[in-house]
């Protein structure tokens, strides 16, 4: 890439699968930068790169995409989304994915990081909270530049459900989503809010439940459609706010899992919680009072992390 001759920024998308070619349709159509597609299958980043470029002169967007298989083409990228591995097929969980994508995880980040010494690492790959715990201690980064991807789509799916159910704009629903990316996540109905007002003054608690639980399961009822794969528009979306949050500078809130000190009475592990994101990445934790149901559903959350990076000793 001829990246002397631009001063736009730079995004690297690691697996041009399902989730990195539609993150990159998403970066590339809001031109938030120039992007690089990277995947160890000969000529699909190629072409997917391609065809996106010649989408761009009917889009009129300026980003220019390319893919490769050379890290050198992804030098000095600003923000790196990790994409690479296996998805989930019917009746896999996603942490059935862990010992197959963390050999990915060691094959590629070591790679990143050399030739991106200081950008942002997005996580997508499953299992999040433990890929991206696997990300932080194999990159050396601080906590920082090493952020995962899941809250954004949980919550999504949340807000496209609470819409639904009350014949609303999405634009006027706002959720709260804390914990692992899996089924023990924890959705947080008593901040969630249609123009500001508590869907729990707007539905009875059984409907509520409902939502939360049709949340909790929203990748599987995805993965039970397709039959092979899961979902991919939602989740590149959601990589996508993040990535723009971060290269714009927006200083925006958003659920994302982080590597937690201290915070909300867990540490050294990463657990979904708000986060600030801006140009240094993740740039402060929200803490808030949690009711003791909802502390001890976190706790059940983290712990089942713990149990993953146990496993492979991150
Ligand atoms: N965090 C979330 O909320 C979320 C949501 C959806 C999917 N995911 C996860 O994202 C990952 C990708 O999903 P997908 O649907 O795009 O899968 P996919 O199979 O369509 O794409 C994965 C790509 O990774 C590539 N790959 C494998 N090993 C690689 C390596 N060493 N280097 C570079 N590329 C490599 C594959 O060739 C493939 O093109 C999966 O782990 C999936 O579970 C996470």
């Amino acid at each position: 890439m001829e990246r002397e001759l631009f001063m736009r920024k730079k995004v690297t998308i690691v697996g041009a699968g399902n989730v990195g070619a539609t993150a990159a349709h998403w970066i590339a159509a809001k031109e938030l930068a120039d992007v690089v597609l990277i995947d160890v299958v000969e000529g699909v980043p190629q072409g997917k790169g391609l065809d996106l470029l010649e989408a761009m002169p009917i889009e009129k967007r300026d980003s220019y995409i390319v893919g490769t298989q050379d890290y050198a083409d992804t030098a000095n990228s600003d923000v790196v989304v990790m994409t690479a591995g296996s998805p989930r097929k019917p009746g896999m969980s996603r942490d059935d994915l862990l010992n197959i994508n963390y050999q990915i995880m060691k094959a590629v980040i070591g790679k990143v990081v050399q030739y991106s010494p200081n950008c942002i690492l997005i996580i997508v790959s499953n299992p999040l909270d433990a890929m991206a715990q696997a990300a932080y201690k194999i990159s050396g980064f601080p906590r920082e530049r090493v952020i995962g991807m899941a809250g954004v789509l949980d919550s999504a799916r949340f807000r496209t459900f609470i819409a639904q159910e009350l014949k609303v704009s999405v634009e006027n629903v706002t959720a709260f989503v804390l914990g692992g990316h899996g089924d023990t996540m924890v959705p947080l109905p008593r901040y969630s809010t249609v123009a500001g007002i508590p869907i729990t003054e707007l539905m009875d608690a059984a409907t509520v439940e409902r939502l939360v639980q049709r949340t909790r399961d929203g990748g599987a009822e995805i993965v039970k459609y397709l039959k092979t794969g899961s979902a991919y528009y939602a989740p590149s979306a959601a990589a996508t706010e993040m990535v723009e949050a971060i290269l714009k500078d927006k200083k925006k809130i958003l659920p994302c899992a982080a590597y937690l000190q201290g915070e909300y009475g867990i540490s050294g592990l990463y657990v979904g919680v708000p986060c600030k994101l801006g140009a240094k990445g993740l740039e402060q934790i929200i803490e808030i009072k949690l009711t003791p149901d909802e502390k001890a559903a976190l706790d059940k959350s983290a712990a089942a992390v713990k149990e993953l990076v146990a496993v492979i000793g991150v």
